[in-house]
């Protein structure tokens, strides 16, 4: 499925590149957003952080700029992750943030900065909730074990809907639902026929009651054929390699890993949404930025290259190709053996090539195939700056005179 033009949702085939934030209260432990479940907190110990919270710094325009500066487009926010803390003002349960020291309605807050800048918000929810008493948390994955006397999906449910349809309502237009963890695997259509009703712009992943709209590769792409996905797909990654969340001790991911990630799902179609969780004070930790400024300086300069259709006849597993007519653009995911490439397959001198990254032209000629003499030439790439290819994802973009004619058949690309 993709969505039509005139479909309002239509904006996520526009934005591809989105910021995942993954904020509660299990910040103030900076261990890991699942905190209580995976260091076998007690609730009644994990509710004190409620009593601390106090993120003072918190400063939304600061937030969208950092985000809008590194060439994000939307954000996904945690409006309640799995211990089942809501960050905004509901009457549903106590254990929200009007009942922490900070006491402001952070979703609100959010929602408010990002209609004056026009900047689409989504909302995170967990369907698992280790806090509502109703909940069937049985010990499964991503669950704590509670009083099974208490357990009544149906009841679970209806709050669910009624939250549903506070964060539809009252923070003026949404532009989805994040669902998380569908544990008992319930269907219900009738959840996302609620959003769909309320907000016509929402775009809703495939981890609720029903498959939604797209689907959520998350980390790395298990794949060893890179096919471009056929359905709406919105793949995540965090900067840091165990948490979600803001985790004092975690390791940040190179900015190269990170790039490649991005490179290689946005390039066979996909969004790409990547994840960073603030401190207790509300801002993000400077390591984290420095990251993320690396790669936002990266991702503008090399985006429209990224957001090109795939073309997947010219790629092989170290390449991507995207483009089409009269500019190609190559992604090379691995760093070449040597300063060229021949791209077998390509039989078209490109009257210019330039590296996205940088701005330099490189020089191309047209040679024999030296594999085969009997078939037709091939184009070869020089001095790539293999040393640099190192540490970012170098992106070739080659424009012609004319159209190229792709080969038929999968290319060997630089082989
Ligand atoms: C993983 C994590 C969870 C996080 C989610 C985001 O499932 O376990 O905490 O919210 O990824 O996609």
């Amino acid at each position: 499925m993709r969505f039509t033009k005139e479909d309002p949702r239509s904006w996520f085939m526009e934005k591809r590149f989105g910021m995942f934030v993954h904020w509660g209260i299990y910040a103030c432990g900076g261990r890991h957003e699942q905190e209580q479940m995976r260091y076998n907190v007690p609730p009644a110990v994990y509710e004190n952080y409620a009593d601390i919270f106090d993120p003072v710094k918190f400063d939304p325009a600061q937030w969208l700029d950092m985000i809008q500066e590194n060439g994000m487009q939307y954000l996904v926010f945690t409006a309640k992750h799995h211990d089942g803390f809501c960050m905004w003002d509901t009457a549903e349960t106590n254990y929200n943030i009007m009942n922490t020291p900070y006491g402001k309605d952070i979703v609100g807050m959010l929602a408010e900065e990002c209609h004056k800048q026009k900047f689409p918000l989504e909302l995170y929810y967990s369907c698992v909730d280790w806090h509502h008493p109703a909940y069937p948390n049985l010990g499964r994955h991503h669950e704590i074990t509670t009083d099974p006397a208490k357990h009544d999906m149906d009841q679970y449910m209806d709050y669910l809907k009624r939250q549903i349809t506070e964060l539809c309502t009252h923070y003026g237009e949404i532009h989805g639902i994040w669902w998380d963890m569908n544990v008992p695997q319930l269907l219900d259509t009738s959840v996302n026929a609620l959003i769909r009703k309320l907000q016509p712009k929402a775009v809703i992943n495939n981890r609720g009651y029903d498959p939604g709209d797209y689907s959520t590769p998350e980390r790395n792409f298990q794949d060893e054929v890179f096919r471009p996905f056929d359905g709406i797909t919105e793949a995540c990654d965090s900067v840091s390699m165990n948490s979600w969340g803001y985790c004092a001790d975690d390791d940040l991911f190179s900015s190269r890993k990170l790039e490649r990630q991005i490179a290689l799902y946005t390039s066979l179609g996909s969004n790409f949404l990547l994840n960073a969780g603030p401190r207790p004070d509300g801002t993000f930790p400077e390591r984290t930025v420095k990251l993320l400024n690396r790669i936002g300086s990266w991702y503008n300069c090399v985006k429209s290259a990224l957001t090109a259709p795939p073309c997947p006849r010219l790629q092989n597993k170290n390449i991507l190709c995207t483009g089409g007519g009269k500019e190609l653009n190559l992604i090379f995911l691995e760093t070449p053996q040597a300063e060229s490439v021949r791209l077998e397959g390509l039989d078209i001198l490109p009257e210019r090539c330039e590296l996205l990254n940088s701005g330099e032209t490189l020089p191309a000629t047209l040679e024999a195939n030296v594999y085969d003499r009997h078939l037709p030439p091939m184009v070869r790439l020089r001095h790539l700056p293999v040393e640099r290819m190192n540490n970012e994802i170098q992106i070739i973009r080659m424009s012609f005179e004319k159209d190229v004619i792709c080969p038929a058949k999968n290319s060997n690309l630089g082989r």
